[in-house]
């Protein structure tokens, strides 16, 4: 398309929802800034200086119950405004249990994504039509954000955390991706694009990558790499808790809270060993802060969570 868009494609199950409430409220706002300008114009040429317009008690017709009326009828519609939009939000932080999970890094001043067969992009991000995919991020440096205009999509990616975003594309095509946050000189070149592909396509593409082992393998190797097998094995000479079925269910700790095993508890377990001590065992975990980098903590814990479907029957 040439020229100036006025909307930008609509290209996820999101778009559009997010393109009405966002022009129920143009309209709106609009027809009231007529309506307050338009009355501000009126009066202040009717009631100017030496006019002759009656200035005496109000019209019987702007009685209280008017007054009442209008006031609870744009109470309504704003409290409708705000109802439409938070169910629109909440429904856009819970991705579908089943959706294709993709890890995203953002570092100055590029875009790593993994998938799960392993296959890893730079500032491309390849995702099949009509299937839901669940973006988890994280940082490396500073304060990045994940903006997809297409899908109506925007997350921020913060350092020491994991933040996620989801969509179903719904437009086979090429979108743009920016970071729509300030990170630093080449910000406004921290861009890229993501090419929406038929699910047979994604998955001859994902498998088509140079990377011989999906994700998870790589996390088995790296989790060899960087020691950890030496404790959690059984039988290791460290009393370390096991792994296997770990990721997904609740975890007791020794100040007695209990836990979720979820993506964050992984890896703040790794990151922060002492902040979660599992019941029973001692604080003897040393941190991986700075030892791990980004990418093999997403495929460590790519790996942990791989360890559900094993130990599951
Ligand atoms: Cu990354 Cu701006």
């Amino acid at each position: 398309m040439g020229g100036v868009a006025l909307w930008p494609a609509q290209a996820s199950a999101e778009a559009p929802r997010v393109d009405a409430i966002f022009s129920l409220l143009l309209v709106v706002s609009a027809v009231i800034i007529l309506l307050v300008a338009g009355l501000l114009l009126g009066f202040a040429i009717r009631y100017r200086r030496g006019s002759k317009a009656p200035r005496g008690r109000l019209p019987a017709i702007l009685s209280r119950d008017i007054e009442i009326g209008w006031t609870s009828a744009t109470a309504f519609l704003a409290l409708f405004l705000f109802w439409w939009a938070g169910a629109a939000q909440l429904a856009a932080v819970q991705p579908p249990p089943q959706a294709l999970e993709i890890r995203v890094i953002g570092r100055q001043w590029m875009w790593e994504v993994r998938h799960p067969s392993g296959a890893r992009e730079l500032d491309e991000l390849h995702v099949p039509l009509g299937e839901p995919v669940r973006l988890v991020m994280s940082a490396e440096d500073v304060i990045h954000s994940f903006f997809v205009p297409a899908f109506r999509l925007k997350q921020d990616v913060v350092p020491g955390r994991l933040t996620e975003a989801w969509f179903t594309a719904t437009q086979p095509g090429e979108y743009h991706l920016f970071c729509a946050e300030f990170c630093g000189t080449e910000h406004s070149a921290m861009r890229g694009r993501v090419v929406v592909l038929p699910p047979e396509d994604y998955a001859r593409w994902s498998h088509a990558q140079p990377e011989g082992d999906n994700l998870a393998q790589q996390g088995a190797k790296a989790f060899v790499a960087l020691g950890c097998a030496g404790c959690h094995v059984a039988g290791g000479p460290v009393h370390a808790p096991g792994l296997a079925g770990l990721y997904g269910r609740q975890v007791a700790l020794a100040d007695g809270r209990r836990v979720m095993a979820d993506e964050a508890y992984l890896r703040d377990s790794i990151l922060l060993p002492r902040q979660d001590v599992v019941a029973g065992y001692d604080p003897v975990m040393p941190s991986f802060a700075g030892v791990a980098s980004e990418a093999e903590l997403q495929r460590v814990v790519a790996y942990l969570m791989s360890l559900r479907e094993a130990a599951t029957p």
